[in-house]
């Protein structure tokens, strides 16, 4: 077996390969500030202001990157999250600036409530129970206003039953049949989120996400929730965290064929690094082994906020520094 493995050999014989092409450069876009904010829990990652947004993207391609999610927050919020939807709510217009200097950008929204609301949750909330039904249509709302400001995909990640198809329903009511949905299929109630929680002002003020994120105990759930999405119409499915998710990567890629993305989350970011700070590592090294792991289980994408570190890595060497 050690004959393939020499340095000149290897690189011939790799399975899975981590290409800049196979990363989502998230970004924190923040209404309520004029200079960019570093976030506490997430060493080297700020949340931006509106007119800096376009720049950061630019800067981003330079090192190879196309493709961009973005996460608003606010400077209202309310019980139904109506800045959600606000033709010149904070994405929209992330959107529009970014479109209007660099059109080959991808732009992807994420579409939830929890970042608009004032009690943080992912929908309607009555007597304290998110409502299934009834977030439905504000969904669609929030899609059809982000392909209006020039999104070209759409991401629902609040977990409500039948969200693809009410968003699907939507933008197809509104002329926007090209726009894909990239759905947060199989998402789990993860303690790996919080450190987004701070960089998104999205914490809950009562309860939690369990009654509509998925429970971290169950595999097989997850095939029937990325089934029910594909039959609602997701173009691209995603597993959500990626790091201590890469079984149910592999039986989604299995099962589905389908084009796959997994979320390299906030807390999986932050807990390399820290380590990293501490010197016990090599960050770089660790996020390049995770993420070519996360690929090796089946993603075809992966977002992470690595991304621009990675590009980096990538553009200078080809691959890991000779790993
Ligand atoms: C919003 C949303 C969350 C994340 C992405 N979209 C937070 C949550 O569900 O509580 C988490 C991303 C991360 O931790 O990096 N629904």
């Amino acid at each position: 077996m050690r004959r393939l493995r020499k340095d000149s050999l290897r690189p011939l014989f790799r399975e899975a390969k981590l290409e800049v092409e196979d990363l989502i450069m998230p970004i924190f876009v923040d209404e309520n500030i004029s200079k960019p904010m570093e976030i506490a829990s997430m060493p080297g990652y700020s949340r931006l202001p509106i007119a800096a947004v376009a720049n950061e993207v630019g800067k981003a391609m330079e090192l190879g990157l196309k493709a961009f999610i973005l996460f608003g927050i606010p400077s209202h919020k309310d019980e139904v999250a109506s800045s959600a939807y606000d033709k010149d709510g904070v994405v929209q217009r992330a959107v529009r600036e970014i479109k209007k200097q660099h059109s080959d950008a991808v732009v992807i929204t994420d579409v939830c409530m929890c970042e608009y609301t004032t009690h943080g949750h992912c929908g309607i909330v009555k007597d304290q129970q998110i409502l299934n039904d009834e977030t439905l249509p504000v969904l669609g709302k929030i899609a059809v206003s982000h392909a209006e400001a020039g999104a070209d995909i759409v991401a629902p990640s609040g977990m409500m039953d039948g969200m693809v198809q009410a968003i699907r329903s939507a933008l197809d009511a509104e002329g926007f049949t090209d726009i894909a949905i990239m759905s947060y299929a199989a998402k789990y109630a993860s303690s790996f989120y919080s450190p987004f929680r701070e960089a998104a002002e999205s914490g809950y003020s009562f309860g939690d996400r369990r009654s509509y994120q998925m429970d971290i105990h169950n595999g097989s759930e997850a095939l029937r929730e990325v089934e029910l999405d594909i039959r609602e119409g997701a173009d691209i499915i995603m597993v959500k965290p990626a790091l201590a998710y890469l079984d149910i990567i592999w039986r989604v890629k299995e099962k589905f064929r389908m084009p796959t993305a997994a979320y390299n989350v906030s807390g999986e970011y932050s807990m390399v690094k820290a380590a990293e700070k501490m010197g016990w590592l090599d960050g770089k090294q660790i996020a390049y082994e995770i993420l070519v792991a996360i690929k090796r289980a089946g993603a075809d994408l992966i977002l992470t906020y690595h991304a621009k570190e990675i590009a980096e890595m990538l553009s200078e060497t080809g691959e890991a520094g000779g790993i």
